[in-house]
């Protein structure tokens, strides 16, 4: 059955982050990280542009939608113009459409408006999340964040997998969950681990994103059931 998203989880839910899986066999590594207890699969999308890479599309979407049925699909777009792609996503069947605030900055050329972009989500049917880099202050997502479902917080420069953890992030994240409701959902990722969730888990996140950790993992049950068991009281463990 599919996740409801605007329900707080008793443990943190583990976001597969397709990026790490093998290509050549996309649908067989989602389920088999699924049926190893993944929660829901992120996807990035990234356009060369926002993010020095080329990753994935609406048709990756679509696909995973098709084999997927009742898979939650969190699309992670590290874009410009992020308000290009709100109908062919919402089409495709992705459940979340999060893109950044750096994308919506005034002082950017053609830069999005944020405000505008939360609706036309919403109006599709899709759940909104907003993301903000690790250099970038939480202060920009303050008007925006009783419509939003999901905050996300990168703990590394979008970009690859198999960065290593930005510990800094962890006290904005802190600030930022004191001003969530229970419907939102904080989200971090980028170098999330069995070693650095509980730090995560213990400033409030409860959607922890993996990729090289859990693709990569030799027992990937046990590299999800250690992340799910985060709760937020372990002890914080930054060094890996
Ligand atoms: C980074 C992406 C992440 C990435 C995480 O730009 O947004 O979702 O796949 O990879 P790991 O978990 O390997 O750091
Ligand atoms: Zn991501």
């Amino acid at each position: 059955m599919m996740i409801d998203i605007t329900a707080p989880p008793i443990q943190p839910l583990v976001a597969a982050s397709i990026l790490s899986a093998d290509f050549g066999h996309m649908t067989a590594e989602c389920r088999d990280v699924l049926d190893k207890g993944a929660d829901l699969l992120h996807i990035d999308v990234m356009d060369g542009h926002f993010a020095g890479n080329l990753t994935m599309g609406q048709d990756m979407i679509r696909g995973l939608r098709r084999h997927l049925p009742d898979t939650f699909l969190d699309v992670h777009l590290m874009v410009d113009r992020p308000s290009n792609y709100i109908d062919d996503f919402a089409d495709a069947g992705a459940n979340l459409f999060t893109f950044h605030l750096e994308a919506c900055q005034p002082q950017k050329v053609d830069g999005d408006n944020a405000s505008v972009l939360i609706e036309r989500i919403l109006a599709t049917g899709m759940h909104a999340g907003m993301a903000i880099n690790p250099p970038t202050a939480i202060d920009g997502l303050t008007p925006y964040l009783d419509q939003l479902a999901l905050v996300l917080i990168m703990s590394v420069h979008p970009g690859r997998s198999g960065q290593q953890f930005i510990a800094d992030v962890l006290e904005k994240t802190q600030i930022l969950k004191t001003q969530l409701d229970m419907t939102t959902r904080l989200e971090m990722d980028g170098g999330i681990n069995p070693s650095t969730a509980p730090s995560a888990a213990a400033a409030g996140v409860d959607v922890l994103v993996s990729a090289s950790a859990l693709f990569g993992a030799d027992n990937r049950a046990a590299a999800i059931a250690q992340m799910h068991a985060s709760d937020g009281h372990s002890q914080i463990n930054c060094s890996q």
